[in-house]
């Protein structure tokens, strides 16, 4: 059906290391209540894949932040186009993001809900690709670490093509 991307990873081992890292969070939580954030659009099946085997108390708020333009390669520019509906003040925040790139968006980010002062706000990433790091960021889960590969695919998009891939692939084009 994708005849032109390569699977990275498949939608099981997607899965199942999502369980493990909810497990993960369900014992950091233990106790509390979850206020989750999504980050649109890339975040959504992370998120939504992530909350159904959370098993504290959760809520959600989504939130739609621009980095990238129609290429391939972050632009540095980061901008709000959806804020939240909700105050987080007070709440213990978590924030579900599709993948730490540069680290420039996330950065942003955390340091913008900081000043609303969460109870706690951490970060939990399905991808990560460590070696494209230019700001640092401090991310407290992540599903995996990925090679410096553009990849597609379970929300993320190449010029908002492929999101809802149930795998994580790499466009022929691009694997070299
Ligand atoms: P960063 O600011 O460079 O960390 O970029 C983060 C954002 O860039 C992610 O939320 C994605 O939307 C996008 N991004 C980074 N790498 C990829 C990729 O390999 N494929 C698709 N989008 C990506
Ligand atoms: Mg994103």
């Amino acid at each position: 059906m994708f005849d032109d991307i390569n699977v990275l990873i498949s939608e099981e081992e997607l899965t199942d290391r999502i369980k493990e890292v909810a497990e993960q969070i369900n014992k950091d939580y233990a106790g509390k209540e979850i206020h989750l954030i999504c980050i649109l659009k890339g975040g959504v099946y992370f998120m939504t894949e992530l909350s159904k085997y959370i098993t504290v108390p959760v809520t959600l708020d989504f939130m739609k932040i621009s980095s990238y333009g129609s290429g391939t390669k972050s632009s540095g520019i980061v901008k709000i186009d959806m804020d939240l509906s909700e105050p987080i003040e007070g709440e213990d925040v978590l924030v579900t993001e599709d993948i730490i790139d540069s680290g420039r968006t996330l950065s942003y980010l955390m340091e913008v809900l900081e000043t609303r002062k969460p109870k706690s706000l951490r970060l939990c990433t399905m991808l990560d690709k460590p070696e494209r790091r230019v700001v640092d960021v401090k991310v407290d889960y992540t599903c995996f670490n990925i090679p410096d590969k553009f990849i597609v695919g379970y929300g993320l998009d190449y010029d908002q093509n492929y999101r809802n891939l149930p795998f994580i692939g790499v466009p022929k084009q691009f694997d070299n």
